[in-house]
């Protein structure tokens, strides 16, 4: 299903698992996300959720095949159901990421609450080179995180940004040699084995209480935005130009 999951030690690890395609992620593997973040918050013995890539991988993204053929079709659709789901996940969520977290990749990072970056780790958010808008509330956290200036750099422009660039924003806690990266966010994770799960949940719910509805509020509102440049000529020409490996051309859009 290109994502497996396991339990141990309190840990439900999500490993997203689709390395030929560097990751990217289907509508289906959205589901099984959805679904696996879900199960992890009702199962009483995980204490904290941690999602890693592969080796050199975490993911690229949204599959650019999937948006042609198979767009979002709003707030039931399986990458909704997953992004809500983590967003809305009381339980400690720890990231490992090594290699290229692009789009979704990037955006899931800011929902959630330990991250762990390779010194290799390259980051985008390239919504906008795209004909997309970003998306999952990033155009609200990126801001507030770093100041409006440096998110342009990172959302308007679509730079790409390294592990160290991640931790300097905000975004990361820690930037390590690739092979320590998961063993490191595991350690992390299994450390809430140690304390009150109750209070863990209280206190992660309060941080994340003031900015909940405008979270919410704002999700909506590029989710919408997001559907109608999904179809228009600007992002269509983008993905052509991905799937036939060259630079896209936006003059006659
Ligand atoms: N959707 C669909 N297929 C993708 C993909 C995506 N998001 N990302 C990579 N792939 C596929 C490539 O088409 C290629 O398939 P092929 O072997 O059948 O030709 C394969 O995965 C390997 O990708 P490639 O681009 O050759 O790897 P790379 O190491 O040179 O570059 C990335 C890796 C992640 C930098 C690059 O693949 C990339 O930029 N991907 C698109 C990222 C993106 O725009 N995501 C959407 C954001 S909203």
């Amino acid at each position: 299903m290109n994502i497996n999951t396991a339990v141990l030690n309190g840990v439900a690890t999500l490993e997203i698992a689709r390395p030929g395609k560097k990751n990217a992620f289907t509508l289906e593997m959205y589901q099984t996300m959805a679904d696996a973040v879900s199960a992890a918050v009702a199962d009483a013995s995980v204490r904290a959720l941690l999602i890693t890539g592969q080796p050199g991988v975490f993911t690229s993204g949204n599959d650019l095949e999937d948006f042609m053929q198979r767009p979002p079709s709003g707030e039931d659709s399986p990458v909704f159901r997953f992004m809500q789901a983590l967003a809305a996940c009381d339980k400690p969520v720890v990231a490992a990421v090594t290699g290229a977290a692009v789009g979704i990749g990037a955006t899931l990072l800011l929902h959630c609450d330990l991250v762990y970056v390779s010194d290799e780790a390259r980051l985008a958010m390239p919504f906008v080179a795209l004909g997309l808008v970003p998306e999952f509330a990033s155009s609200l956290l990126l801001p507030q995180l770093m100041g409006h200036a440096k998110a342009a750099q990172l959302l308007l422009l679509g730079e790409p940004f390294t592990g160290a660039d991640a931790v300097e924003y905000g975004i990361a806690n820690a930037v390590l040699p690739p092979d320590e990266v998961l063993p490191h966010a595991r350690r992390m994770a299994e450390r809430f084995n140690a304390l009150p799960a109750g209070a863990v949940r209280d206190a992660k719910r309060l941080m994340l209480a003031a900015n909940r509805d405008v979270i919410a509020q704002t999700i909506r509102t590029e989710g919408a935005l997001f559907a109608t440049r999904l179809r228009s000529p600007e992002a269509q020409e983008a993905f052509q130009a991905f799937f036939q490996k060259r630079k896209p051309d936006f003059s006659k859009c």
